[in-house]
């Protein structure tokens, strides 16, 4: 059996947390595709090509501790937008995508370019000030020193640069459902997301 569950939204939306237990629910696999490209911009912060490092990604460079900073979100933000680096991540994300037994993905283009045909689109979503909160207790629980107007300009920034770029800017899929979890905690989130596949399972109807 294959069936993709795309989840695609802004950066601390609540994805990663969503895909994770969705694909624990139902026994999926997963992939934060945004580690993907992180990997790449922390290539590059340590001085290779982006077009090269895209092309050569190994799974240890998927593996290091320091691709949750917010110096690499910012690099892997830039390689994202260069039409070589995306094509290079293309045939590993679809391969993963229909992999049997089931998968989730997450990140911006999921729905819209990965996998156009995944039997589940989800665009999660929250306001910034929501977001930007989110990840400011996120980085400070893990010993990082910063401020939340910090945070918050970084997150508006990377929005803008993921949006607006011109290859696979970050939008909803047009089927895809909005899941907007600014007033909603994690349980209430999952819930409904997990709602929504259960209406697509096979024989489900
Ligand atoms: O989901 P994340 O915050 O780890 O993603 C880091 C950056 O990678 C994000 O700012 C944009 C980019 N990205 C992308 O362009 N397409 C994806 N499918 C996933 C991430």
């Amino acid at each position: 059996m294959t069936f993709t569950v795309a989840i695609d939204g802004p950066a601390a939306a609540g994805k990663g947390t969503i895909s994770k237990a969705v694909a624990a629910h139902f026994g999926f696999a997963h992939l934060d595709t945004g580690l993907l490209y992180r990997a790449v911009g922390r290539r590059t912060l340590d001085g290779e090509a982006a077009e090269v490092a895209a092309r050569t990604l190994r799974p240890e460079d998927l593996e290091r501790d320091d691709l949750r900073t917010a110096e690499v979100a910012q690099a892997a933000s830039k390689v994202a937008a260069i039409p070589e680096v995306r094509a290079a991540l293309v045939d590993f994300q679809r391969a993963f995508a229909r992999r049997a037994g089931g998968a989730v993905l997450d990140g911006r283009d999921i729905g819209t370019v990965i996998c156009p045909e995944a039997e589940v689109k989800l665009f999660v979503t929250a306001s910034a000030e929501v977001r930007a909160e989110r990840r400011y207790l996120e980085l400070t629980a893990k010993g990082h020193v910063t401020t939340l107007d910090a945070v918050l300009a970084d997150v508006r920034e990377r929005d803008a640069r993921d949006a607006d770029r011109a290859t696979a800017p970050m939008k909803p899929a047009e089927d895809a459902v909005l899941l907007d979890t600014s007033a909603m905690d994690i349980p209430a989130a999952l819930a409904a997301a997990i709602a929504q596949i259960e209406r697509k399972r096979p024989g489900r109807g």
